[in-house]
């Protein structure tokens, strides 16, 4: 697999850049986060680096309600994406995790997210958080890998993800908010292929 700046401008080649040398520098998931927190906020706020083709709904998505992941950039050896999330006004993620640590951050709107955890194959809900624009997380399993995200605004919320692995591509988890039981699930995104061979498991 290639690395591919899908959005290849100056301010996404730096932004990964400084998260390279953040995460080769750091000694843990949480020290990583917290080196690249800066960084990660100053994308939050400036308004013109995201061409609206990257903030638009996807009918047709993986994740349904008309979510749409916008693949920006990811890394040759599936390490590192970055991505931003469309979820429209109303619609809702199904539950899901990620299986990799990074951060999470809304630049668009606003939104609801539940956190979930799993002790005994059912869900127990943990946390219940506002979240607006601005606003960021880092993601660390197991503490908080399994969510939901819908969106409160009247406009669509577009949430920024930086996480450790092509997470479009990766054969992760979608779990039934009754009974808990997790089924695989792969989100893909909506404007970049899978490689079948990268990622299942
Ligand atoms: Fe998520």
């Amino acid at each position: 697999m290639q690395e591919v700046f899908v959005l290849d401008t100056p301010v996404v080649r730096g932004f990964v850049a400084g998260v390279r040398t953040a995460i080769a520098g750091a000694s843990s998931p949480e020290a990583a986060c917290e080196a690249i927190e800066p960084r990660f906020a100053e994308l939050l706020a400036d308004p013109d680096w995201l061409p609206r083709d990257y903030l638009v709904p996807a009918p047709e998505s993986g994740m349904g309600g008309g979510i749409g992941q916008w693949l920006l950039y990811r890394s040759g050896d599936g390490s590192l994406s970055l991505f931003s999330l469309v979820v429209p006004s109303g619609s809702e993620t199904p539950i899901h995790d990620h299986l990799a640590w990074g951060l999470v951050g809304l630049y668009r709107g606003t939104q609801e997210e539940e956190i979930y955890a799993r002790p005994n194959e059912a869900l127990e809900l943990v946390e219940r958080r506002s979240l607006g624009t601005g606003d960021f997380y880092a993601l660390i399993p197991s503490r908080d890998d399994i969510h939901r995200v819908r969106t409160t605004s009247a406009e669509t919320s577009v949430s920024i993800h930086l996480l450790t692995n092509d997470t479009g591509c990766v054969w992760r988890h979608v779990y039934d908010p009754a009974s808990g039981e997790a089924r695989a699930f792969r989100s893909g995104y909506v404007n970049v292929a899978c490689d079948d061979e990268i990622g299942r498991r």
